[in-house]
């Protein structure tokens, strides 16, 4: 497996995020290897998150939908590829058609990521090639343009969890990949009631609670800090907002009960809060966006790409949209086509297993 994950990347936005002001963790702080099982637990146990099953669905009942028929030799992608386990519709379809598949899933706990690779080897043996690469997206998808096949990209169930901004710079950065012949799919969450909302990110069984925390435990295991979550009340709330340039988010944080001081030696910094102060469990606005149909065409336009289908599940949970690229982007592909070549050549991306 190749890691492209920076470690002292990750701890210098950490520090921006508790020094800024009001203080929040960054999202992918949320995803070491304890972070992606209590991220399991959630799809497996909590009951009211209708998304995993929705996402589910339209994969199970539509991939062939999803696959082009003229397409053979297809390379898979998966970015924030977590499980693997809506992948496998995927993956099994795929390998019909052609017997064989090349896949490069892309997440950024290694740990985690070696042991769903490993599992999916000793189940589809010979008939899959795995790269894994641990890695944030940037760097990851900056590595993935080197592959020159066709490829099915998926970006399934975490999207939304990303600022606004970055959703369209990720999908605009995904899109310097892809050749007129590949495909995009991403899933959005098109939930907008707030009762069905509130029971699957606020579960009896305190399932996201203990997933949005785990950064907090995470800090004062690798970080050396002694941060008491008793002396914090979580909170979390939905934001519905339709306006097509923006999207509907949940926010969640924790308030101080009482004004608290910690030091963090492993990042050198202190940390001081004063009772009532939020700190809030994501970056930017909010989290696990839910969307209106019109919002996420503006963002697919914004990133300069094209929606050519639109799959939503029975339950009208989730959808899942193809994109393609434009015409202006397919032309602008044949002039840096040959600058392509030249970065990493001779350079192999990562290691299979
Ligand atoms: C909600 S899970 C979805 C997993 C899987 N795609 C699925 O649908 O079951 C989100 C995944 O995205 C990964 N992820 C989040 N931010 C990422 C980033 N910046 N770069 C790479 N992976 C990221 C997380 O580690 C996690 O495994």
């Amino acid at each position: 497996m190749h890691a492209f994950t920076d470690s002292d990347e990750l701890k210098r936005r950490l520090v921006i995020g508790l020094e800024s002001k009001p203080k929040y963790i960054p999202f992918s702080y949320k995803y070491d290897e304890v972070g992606s099982m209590l991220q399991k637990d959630i799809y497996e146990f909590n009951d009211g998150y209708y998304l995993t099953a929705s996402e589910t669905w339209i994969l199970q009942h539509h991939v062939q939908d999803i696959i082009p028929d003229a397409s053979n030799d297809l390379t898979l992608i998966d970015l924030g590829s977590g499980d693997c386990s809506k992948t496998r519709f995927v993956i099994d379809e795929l390998i019909k058609r052609q017997k064989t598949l090349t896949f490069y899933p892309l997440d950024i706990s290694g740990e985690f990521l070696l042991k769903v690779a490993t599992k999916l080897k000793e189940e589809y043996g010979d008939s899959l090639t795995i790269y894994p690469m641990s890695s944030d997206y940037k760097e990851g998808i900056e590595h993935l343009i080197q592959i020159k096949s066709t490829k099915l990209i998926l970006w399934i169930g975490t999207m939304f969890n990303l600022s606004y901004e970055d959703q369209i710079n990720t999908l605009r950065l995904t899109s310097t990949i892809m050749t007129d012949q590949c495909r995009l799919e991403f899933s959005a969450d098109i939930t907008l009631s707030r009762d069905a909302v509130l029971k699957a990110y606020d579960d009896d069984g305190g399932y996201k609670r203990r997933f949005n925390l785990n950064v907090i435990t995470r800090m004062n295991r690798e970080e050396g800090s002694m941060i008491d979550l008793d002396k914090f009340s979580y909170h979390f709330d939905f934001i519905h907002n339709t306006h097509p340039e923006f999207t509907s988010y949940i926010r969640a944080y924790i308030e101080a009960k009482e004004d608290v001081q910690y030091s963090i030696p492993g990042l050198g910094i202190d940390m001081a809060m004063k009772k009532g102060e939020h700190f809030y469990l994501h970056e930017g606005t909010g989290l696990s966006c839910k969307y209106t149909l019109e919002q996420l065409q503006t963002i697919v336009e914004k990133a300069g790409l094209r929606l050519t289908g639109t799959l939503i599940d029975k339950e009208n949970h989730a959808v899942l949209f193809n994109v393609l690229l434009t015409a202006r982007l397919i032309l602008g592909r044949v002039d840096v086509g040959g600058n392509q070549d030249q970065p990493g050549k001779n350079h192999r991306i990562a290691v299979s297993i």
